[in-house]
């Protein structure tokens, strides 16, 4: 174990009493002064570390830092998270880092996670709004051996177990809006941004983008969204753990995926339908071949919306923006 490592244990194991600076010294073999230097390293890691020349030091507790020494102690999954985990403090986008990783040949559940992002990405050229230690922005290299036409069966899982985690992890109403946004009360509180990578033999890899509003407070939120934002704490009046969002929300996503691949997709489609805001509304659909407005009728067996027009034609569809 390394001496940071040893100082972090130590502070973790007072579950937010003093230690003292002498004790930690002897117990560690090392200087004050090389104490001291670890402190500031975690403090400027993001840990809360108290400190009085009297008592010592003190870690508040939990550190809410998405950390693989945070996260992955209680992570309940195999492979997402477990093979890569790679973290930054603060970065561009967790999409563009991840998408440079897959294209040197990380593996199937590398996950790129970050405490802060400069230009996190939306779809269609927007921005995500990412301010430190408020959400969480990570993303997944997945590499499916899947034909094509079950790409949007993927989005549709990630869409499900965003929603899912909020449901159960957190008691909130988390709803759909095909293909990638998931609201509460009408109000988007994350995005899914899916970039594919595909060669003339399929799918080579995919990156899913996932940002969720955890701590924000709803003045913080820039006031030109599209759709009206929210976050755990607006809805809930509450600070909760993002470190347990993020293990509940990757054993979720790990759970759908390699279903998925055992080829057992039906009970994420049926979860898909019951939570979605589309089914049974008027709506006008945008999509790269036009406009159409119609009555969202189903989901299909791929994931596609089934959009029932005026003239009573019913128009596949992979993706598009709804507006309702
Ligand atoms: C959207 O609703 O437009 C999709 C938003 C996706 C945002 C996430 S945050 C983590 C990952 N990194 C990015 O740059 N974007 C995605």
């Amino acid at each position: 174990m390394s001496m940071r490592d040893a100082v972090l244990q130590a502070l973790k194991e007072k579950n937010g009493e003093w230690l003292s600076g002498e004790m930690l010294s002897e117990s560690l073999r090392v200087s004050r002064t090389t104490i001291w230097n670890h402190i500031k390293a975690l403090l400027a890691e993001g840990y809360e570390v108290e400190s009085s020349p009297k008592k010592g030091y003190r870690l508040s507790s939990p550190p809410d830092i998405l950390s693989p020494d945070e996260v992955c102690p209680g992570l309940a999954c195999e492979v997402f998270g477990r093979k890569e985990y790679i973290y930054y403090q603060e970065i561009d986008s967790t999409n563009s880092q991840a998408r440079t990783l897959a294209s040197k040949g990380y593996p199937e559940g590398t996950l790129v996670v970050a405490d802060m992002q400069t230009t996190g990405r939306g779809r269609r050229g927007r921005s995500w709004y990412s301010p430190r230690n408020q959400g969480i922005y990570m993303s997944l290299i997945l590499r499916p051996v899947l034909p094509m036409k079950e790409i949007s069966r993927i989005s549709l899982l990630v869409a499900v177990a965003v929603a899912e985690t909020l449901e159960e992890e957190l008691d909130l109403p988390a709803r759909i809006k095909w293909p990638n946004d998931i609201l509460v009360n009408n109000k988007k509180i994350a995005g899914i941004l899916s970039e594919v990578v595909s060669d003339m033999d399929g799918i080579e890899y995919i990156v899913v983008g996932i940002g969720l509003n955890i701590n924000n407070q709803l003045q913080d939120f820039p006031s030109d969204l599209r759709t009206p934002a929210t976050s755990v704490r607006v809805e809930d009046q509450r600070l909760v753990s993002r470190v347990k969002v993020l293990q509940g929300l990757l054993v979720r996503l790990e759970r759908r995926y390699f279903d998925l691949l055992a080829g057992s997709f039906e009970g994420t489609l049926e979860k898909g339908k019951s939570l979605s805001l589309a089914i049974g509304q008027e709506l006008k659909l945008d999509t790269i071949n036009g406009v159409i407005i119609g009555q969202a009728v189903d989901i299909d067996d791929y994931g596609f919306l089934l959009l029932r027009d005026q003239s009573g034609i019913i128009h596949t569809i992979m993706s598009g923006e709804i507006t309702i």
